[in-house]
């Protein structure tokens, strides 16, 4: 894929990058040992970067290969949909311990966000609850996060602290889980038995995991703090904000107030800050209060179980003029951004639905659902039927519609916090909409070599 747009946002990192070391596009030739022109072909779009001068520059300049490569748009209308018919072409039967045991099928995934999003079917029957039973095949676990919705009769078998669990799930149960805890998953009492297991990475995939790679296991398992209660927690996060700013405890009582033996209790975790203490401390620190609170885990053996019946629901925009029932499906506090949804599509789609999460979407049937959309000014419609699925970017408002009178529609929903939630999501509200739009279209220097240019309307990146 090296279309003009993907070739123009090469352009715009290769800037980023070479601004960032501080060269011009003279220097970085030079560096690169290529003429001046190829730069400036890279930089404005109109090449690709050439293998060799990729090669010389992760090897003369602090950076790596992934640095100069932008990921793909596969959504350039804001939205792309794998229909069932696509789906059922990538089926393909997975054996474990000797027997066919899942068949699996693609659904809809983009390479703009990361879900792995997958229908597998059970293939093999159990006759009871037990979560020993000798013909289930269990996984080791894996690092993507996994939302899983049922359909139809299926055990579900989760592992947690060496001791394993069976729960009999039910058409509309989902549940949430923590990365690495082994599963499986099997047809009960031979009856149809299906999951959509949507997988997809959280805020450790990709630039964090690969920084991980680097520092290597030691290092890398250092990040993991005592989670266990809210005080061992809450002490934990004061340790390191007093760590990274080497604040002797004499020192933090002086600027806080609060006397040594208390501090002393606050981060060994004997006891916990109150409010006046904890904001107190971080003021003292420079820190937000918020980077001072723990989370404290709501799952339970390492998920979270809502069972369909219970799962609350409520109608939108309003109970009068209902668009969509919406219900609330399984999540945990350790990512909140993860939202699954069942969507009841009850009438004409006058509202808009707007997030600003990555967005999956999938027909659980019977009926089609007409599904428009608005994106760069112009509105957009597909019908989606029955197991039908589709990626939608951030911002983008969208509604659903029914197809035919009493014809309701079913979806399921899962949206995701990209890159850009958490503490990133604070950094892009202190940048501003004007820096954040600088941050993916800017191609130019970061100084006008014809002096200071006074129009500039304001100061953005910086340097000297
Ligand atoms: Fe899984």
């Amino acid at each position: 894929m090296t279309d003009s747009t993907y070739l123009e946002r090469t352009g715009v990192i290769f800037r980023a990058v070479i601004n960032d070391l501080k060269r011009d596009p003279a220097s970085a030739a030079r560096d690169l040992e290529v003429p001046v022109e190829v730069v400036e072909d890279i930089l404005g779009g109109r090449r690709a970067i050439p293998p060799e001068v990729l090669e010389r520059a992760v090897r003369v300049w602090p950076v790596n290969e992934r640095d100069f490569f932008p990921i793909h748009d596969d959504a350039p209308e804001g939205v792309r949909i794998m229909r069932a018919a696509e789906s059922a072409a990538t089926t393909r039967i997975l054996r474990r311990g000797g027997r066919d045991y899942y068949e699996y099928r693609d659904t809809a995934m983009s390479r703009v966000s990361m879900f792995r999003p997958e229908w597998i079917r059970m293939i093999q029957p159990v006759e009871d609850d037990d979560p020993d039973n000798p013909g289930v095949e269990w996984n080791n676990g894996h690092f993507l996060n996994q939302f899983t919705y049922f359909v139809g009769s299926v055990n579900y078998y989760y592992e947690w602290n060496g001791v394993r669990h069976c729960m009999p799930m039910e058409t509309g149960d989902s549940v949430s889980g923590l990365p690495y805890a082994p599963h499986s998953f099997a047809a009960r009492n031979g009856e149809p038995a299906l999951i959509l297991a949507l997988t997809y990475g959280g805020r450790l995939l990709g630039d964090a995991q690969h920084e991980l790679s680097a520092l290597g296991a030691d290092l890398a398992a250092g990040y993991a703090f005592d989670a266990s209660s809210p005080a061992a927690s809450s002490a934990a996060l004061l340790r390191v904000h007093l760590d990274n700013t080497s604040c002797s405890p004499e020192e933090l009582a002086r600027r806080t107030g609060i006397p040594v033996p208390r501090l002393a209790e606050l981060t060994s975790g004997s006891a916990e800050a109150s409010a006046a203490e904890r904001a107190g401390i971080a003021r003292a620190l420079r820190v937000n209060e918020r980077d001072l609170l723990p989370i404290v885990p709501d799952e339970v053996d390492g998920v979270r179980i809502v069972r369909g019946a219970d799962a609350p629901s409520w109608h939108y925009p309003d109970d009068s003029a209902a668009d969509y029932r919406i219900k609330e499906l399984a999540g945990t506090l350790v990512c909140p951004n993860s939202r699954g949804l069942e969507i009841e599509v009850l009438g004409e789609g006058r509202t808009p639905l707007r997030s600003g999460l990555h967005t999956y979407l999938y027909n659980l049937g019977p009926s089609a659902v007409d599904f428009s959309w608005e994106h760069d000014g112009r509105s957009l419609s597909r019908n989606l039927g029955p197991d039908d699925s589709a990626y939608l970017k951030p911002f983008v408002p969208h509604r659903f519609a029914v197809t035919a009178p009493d014809a309701p529609g079913r979806l399921l929903v899962l949206r995701i916090g990209g890159k850009v939630s958490g503490d990133a999501l604070l950094e892009a509200s202190a940048l501003g909409p004007a820096s954040l739009r600088r941050l993916v279209t800017d191609s130019d220097q970061w100084y006008d070599p014809r002096g200071r240019n006074p129009a500039r309307a304001f100061a953005g990146k910086g340097g000297d």
